[in-house]
């Protein structure tokens, strides 16, 4: 029977581009989920950005634009990465979306009828100069055990100390620098302790392979209580106050869920999304009994996965997840910390812009990947040696010894009998089909993959042993080596379907040169018979260890000038020539009324026609200082509207990063002879 697989990997905050980890996580939930379409199972695959909370509020805030905004530029940097790394989610949605919207005040209000939601009034710190409540990581201090200044509000870096925010010595806001103030304020919990929870979530993460032993064993702890009752599961807090980007509280104004309460509810929007869009009807699917719904996720998110969340589909009347399948982290050189001249990592768009193959990587990580919540570790000198004598010395060398010689000598036509040592090399490579599927199933794809290198050691020996470049000097070997060689090739097809889960962009080229259909599982217990191939081109590269040395070589330094402020993040040129800056003249300069900051400025750029700029250079000068004199201006700005009419505009000006500790404007001014109009480049 079809199995139906609903399958995740974890919503990713949408506050920064992709990293290692998330391209590890992304590949092993790929090949799984590969593995599966090659056997026939109706899959659907989905992820999504994680665009809610506090730090993406506060990040667009200070990047001068929207919540929404600076969620969707993070998004529009998705598709390179997974397109690049062939990752082949069905969808990508976002947390914001209507349909997350919708699904959370759905389950929420299901849990409030069930009288699972409870209010508590709680104290907090609270920043009167932003007028917000005070996530811990935007609090610091002195360290209470050690009194190491400049430490956040929840543990101590320098001593490892772990207490609240209020037991900081000075605490002081780290967005505006104020004293926090305590406030109290009324929030919603789900009620976790409840003895319907406990007696559910015992249950549930008892119930045999559901999660891993060690997960299993982990959770465990959580559920303990100590000698006097204490520890044990605590309801959880579900609710923030505005300002926050989120969702809101039915019933409950300028409340909003915790980005944790709709971050999972997230992969049911990207799935409803997706069948909206696809025409499939989403609630049936989901209410379908044999539908499995799998999650994978990194191992420091197991609590919200392996608690919350099945107990939030439980008591809102849905189904739980089938599988939650936890990975470790992924390391690189052992964690080391990477000097300076060795970079500080492995960039995963660097590793493509260097041009890296991506499935070389794909290939590294599925070699190390097992079914623990083990961390794994990416070593460059072992990550070219495998590439290079696993992949390219015996898999990719089985096809370029065999291909050759059948297409100059028999138009590339496969021979029909094989002999009897073909013939048993073969059966035995068969033999393995469903070894290796029942290890992609369980996620040991490194033990699928050393299989799978194992079986390519016996065609090697068979090779080595028949030696068609001997073969084909002698009179009257012609079918021995057309035998021999259609061994190799046909070998060469069944390796090819082990292989695919993890090298699908492979897989294809194999695909065309062997002229078959896109290769499934059970193409493994079937010959491919007589058969014309195509012409052999070269399928993969060795790795050039320089290449690999080059992606851990550090960008150089980024300079810090004397504003106390770093360079900003590379751009290309391309990027630079979307401002147009154009020499201006300031005709009119005229102080604004009502308006510390601003002056009104006329400008000249050349067009025919004067421009009105608000410019907040009032602290630095006069107007008749401005009046006459040359600047250069951003011209294809999209016009403002301000409080005191519209500006056309922006005037270059330079000044320290922090105003206020060390003030001083400087409007630029071209040398002489720049005419109003020029494009400055
Ligand atoms: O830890 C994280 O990166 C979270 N954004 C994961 C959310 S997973 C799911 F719940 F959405
Ligand atoms: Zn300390």
């Amino acid at each position: 029977m079809t199995r139906k697989l609903f399958v995740t990997t974890a919503l990713p905050y949408a506050n920064a581009n992709f990293h290692i980890g998330h391209i590890m996580e992304y590949t092993q939930a790929d090949v799984w989920v590969r593995f599966q379409r090659m056997r026939g199972q109706e899959v659907h695959f989905v992820c999504a950005d994680d665009a809610h909370g506090a730090p993406i509020m506060i990040a667009a805030e200070k990047a001068g634009i929207t919540p929404q905004q600076f969620v969707a530029n993070i998004a529009a940097g998705r598709k390179s990465y997974l397109d690049g790394f062939h990752i082949s989610f069905d969808n990508w949605h976002s947390t914001d979306g209507p349909e997350n919207h919708e699904l959370s005040q759905d389950v929420y209000r299901a849990l409030r009828s069930n009288e699972l939601i409870g209010v508590k009034t709680i104290e907090q710190f609270f920043d009167p100069e932003k007028s917000m409540f005070l996530p811990d990581r935007f609090i610091k201090g002195e360290c209470p055990k050690c009194g190491a200044k400049d430490q956040y509000g929840d543990s101590c870096e320098v001593c490892g100390a772990v207490y609240t925010p209020t037991d900081l010595k000075n605490p002081f806001s780290v967005l505006t620098g104020a004293t926090p103030v305590m406030k109290s304020s009324e929030h919603y919990f789900f009620k976790l302790s409840d003895p319907r929870c406990i007696a559910f979530l015992e249950e549930w993460t008892q119930t045999p392979g559901r999660l891993q032993p060690e997960v299993f064993n982990k959770i465990k702890e959580w559920f303990a209580k100590d000698e006097e009752g204490n520890g044990g599961l605590g309801d959880w807090d579900i609710s923030r106050d505005a300002p926050y980007f989120g969702i809101e509280i039915p019933d409950a104004p300028g409340k909003y869920f915790y980005v944790w309460l709709d971050a999972p509810i997230g992969y049911l929007a990207s799935l409803k999304n997706y069948f909206n869009k696809t025409g499939r009807d989403f609630d049936a699917f989901f209410a379908d009994e044999s539908v499995e719904q799998v999650h994978f996720i990194g191992k420091d998110i197991t609590y919200f996965h392996t608690l919350f969340w099945p107990a939030m589909l439980h008591f809102s009347g849905r189904k739980t997840p089938d599988h939650v399948f936890v990975h470790g982290f992924m390391t690189v050189n052992n964690g080391e910390k990477m000097s300076k001249s060795r970079g500080t990592g492995l960039d995963p768009m660097k590793y493509l812009g260097l041009g890296l193959n991506a499935e070389w990587l794909r290939y590294y990580i599925a070699a190390k990947l097992n079914a623990k919540v083990e961390d794994i570790d990416f070593n460059p000198e072992d990550f070219v040696a495998r590439i290079n004598s696993d992949l390219v010395g015996k898999y990719i060398n089985i096809a370029s010894r065999a291909a050759g010689f059948l297409s100059k000598r028999f138009d590339g036509h496969l021979s029909g009998d094989l002999g009897v040592e073909g013939r048993s090399l073969l059966d035995a490579l068969r033999a393995q089909a469903e070894v290796i599927a029942e290890l992609y199933e369980e996620r040991e794809f490194g033990k699928a993959l050393r299989e799978t290198m194992l079986l390519a050691d016996k065609v090697n020996e068979y090779v080595d042993q028949n030696k068609p470049w001997e073969l084909a000097k002698k009179e009257g070997m012609e079918a021995v080596l057309h035998d021999v060689c259609s061994v190799c090739i046909e070998a060469f097809r069944l390796l090819t379907i082990y292989l695919k889960p993890v090298l699908p962009a492979l897989a294809a080229k194999v695909e065309t040169f062997l002229r078959v259909e896109p290769l499934q599982f059970a193409d493994a217990a079937r010959a491919m018979g007589p058969h014309q191939i195509g012409a052999y081109e070269h399928l993969m590269q060795r790795v050039d260890a320089m290449m690999v040395e080059a992606l851990f070589e550090a960008p150089p330094a980024p300079k810090v000038v004397p504003g106390g402020e770093d360079i900003a993040p590379e751009i290309k040129i391309d990027d630079f020539s979307k401002v147009d800056l154009r020499i201006a003249k300031i005709v009119k300069a005229e102080h604004v009324e009502g308006s510390d900051k601003l002056l009104r400025l006329t400008l000249d750029a050349g067009e025919g026609r004067l421009r009105n700029v608000f410019s907040g250079i009032k602290s630095a000068y006069q107007p008749e200082q401005l009046e006459g004199k040359l600047t250069v201006m951003v011209a294809n700005l999209a016009p403002r509207k301000m409080k005191f009419g519209i500006s056309e505009g922006m005037v270059l000006a330079a000044s320290h990063a922090d105003e206020k500790t060390n003030p001083g404007i400087f409007v630029l001014e071209p040398f002489p002879g720049a005419q109003p109009g020029m494009r400055v480049r």
